[in-house]
């Protein structure tokens, strides 16, 4: 009988590398894209399962959804596949009380999870715990995953996370100048697949790169530069997303909808769904956010979703406002049943409009939110590029313009566009009626 020997190769380098010798409660990682991150918290985690029997480990970002697109690629493609072949390690889905789960042949366990299913993801202990994009957290939630660190296995028990970096007064950019937490910088030549041995760009790590160099403002500092940064000149100043974010919640039918609409093309179509509620309150439920279809590709795309099989499941919009552009509000009409009503282009109005209502009132609430995973769908083509596949993602780098007064940089800011015609709308029709009560 032979028995085949499985190996798993994988050399750090770097900050990916310090990671492992690492032994404190709270360790990040932070760099620009692609720089092995992710791969070197997850060999970690799977090299202390594999090495201490009986460990709890867990692998958790903020929401469940996102992880199955990113950190769970890695680690089933490149982390355990030997391990899963040599049957070592296998998947379990998990039940009513347990989360989804990989269990070792030594007993070990690493859960998966999401903080927006935080009940049953912190139900048990842990000895390790990688947090991904652990900048969208909120400080609450990191504070809750340090209260699971205690399972006692392992003789060191830590929270592992990675990030790229954020605005530069970041929650947990602050924890780790306090020294709460350690903060490693890794760099792209720490990733083998963009640099060889030699310190050259490999032929991936050329193309890469390229479409890193593409960026401008404070995408580029952040993903191609790795650093904590503020755009200078932001607009929206008062946007934070742990006072504007919101878990979806069934939304009442009686809120009435406007949807918001900016046609694009090569740049992104927009159009975002609103629900206001009774004290004038706008929640973003849902927003699709494409590029490279045409306006009926979009309208059976969103059809298939608020009409499917022709039924209408949620309230129709009052109103759809939408950028000036004749045609394609014709080619929409046609298609979804519903007309456009221009959008008021009035900018500065606009974005003021949009900032006043950011600020926290004296209720405690601001009066505009958007639900996480409100975006349907991913547009990868934007990904790649490493542009914002959102409204969400847009804001931070929706900066004014030097060169032209009040006027914001003309740069992937689609949904910051629409977010302005659906606050406009909403200002001049309340205004319009408050007037009308006070004459
Ligand atoms: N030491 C290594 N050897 C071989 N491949 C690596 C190594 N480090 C990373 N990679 C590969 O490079 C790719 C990018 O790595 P990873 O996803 O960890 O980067 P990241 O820094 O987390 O990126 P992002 O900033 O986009 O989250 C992955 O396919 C990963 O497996
Ligand atoms: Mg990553």
């Amino acid at each position: 009988m032979t028995t085949a020997e499985l190996v798993h190769v994988y050399g750090p380098r770097g900050a990916c590398l310090e990671l492992f010798g690492r032994r404190e409660g709270e360790v990040v990682i932070s760099g620009p894209a692609g720089t092995g991150k992710s791969r070197a918290c997850l060999e970690k985690l799977h090299g202390v399962a594999l090495a201490n029997p009986g460990m709890r480990g867990l692998i958790v970002r903020k929401t469940a959804a996102s992880l199955t697109s990113s950190a769970l690629v890695t680690w089933k493609r490149d982390v355990i596949p030997e391990a899963v072949e040599a049957k070592g390690v296998w998947f379990y889905g998990g039940s009513a009380e347990e989360p989804a789960q990989f269990r070792y042949d030594n007993g070990s366990v690493v859960s998966i999870g999401g903080m927006d299913r935080a009940s049953k993801v912190l139900s048990t202990e842990f000895d390790m715990v990688y947090v991904q994009e652990a900048t969208e957290l909120s400080e609450e939630d990191w504070l809750t995953l340090t209260t699971r660190v205690r399972n006692g296995v392992v003789s060191f028990q830590q929270i592992i996370a990675d990030c790229n970096p954020s605005h530069a007064t970041h929650w947990l950019k602050q924890r780790c100048d306090r020294g709460s937490a350690v903060l490693l910088q890794s760099v792209h030549s720490d990733n083998p697949r963009l640099y060889d041995d030699s310190e050259s760009l490999t032929r991936y790590g050329r193309e890469y790169m390229l479409r890193l160099e593409a960026l401008s403002g404070v995408l580029r500092e952040r993903l191609l530069e790795g650093r904590w940064s503020s755009a200078a000149g932001v607009i929206w100043e008062g946007w934070d997303a742990s006072q504007h974010l919101v878990d979806p919640f069934v939304i009442p039918v009686d809120w009435p909808r406007y949807w918001s609409v900016d046609w694009g093309f090569t740049n992104a179509f927009v159009c975002q769904m609103w629900a206001e509620d009774p004290d004038g309150r706008l929640f973003l439920y849902r927003e699709f956010y494409k590029t490279q279809l045409t306006v009926d590709q979009h309208a059976a795309l969103i059809l298939r979703v608020v009409a499917p099989g022709g039924e209408w499941v949620e309230p129709k919009p009052r109103v759809v406002v939408a950028d000036h552009d004749p045609e394609a509000q014709v080619v929409f009409r046609r298609e979804t049943g519903l007309a456009c009503v221009d959008a008021r282009k009035d900018v500065a109005a606009g974005i003021q409009a949009v900032a006043r209502r950011l600020v926290v009132a004296g209720d405690g609430k601001p009066r505009l939110f958007v639900m996480r995973g409100a975006r349907v769908g991913k547009d990868t083509g934007l990904e790649e590029r490493h542009l914002p596949t959102s409204t969400v993602e847009e804001i931070p780098g929706y900066v004014w313009d030097e060169k032209r007064p009040e006027q914001p940089v003309k740069d992937s800011d689609h949904g910051c566009d629409a977010l302005r015609y659906v606050v406009m709308h909403r200002e001049q029709t309340r205004g319009a009626r408050l007037r009308w009560f006070d004459s």
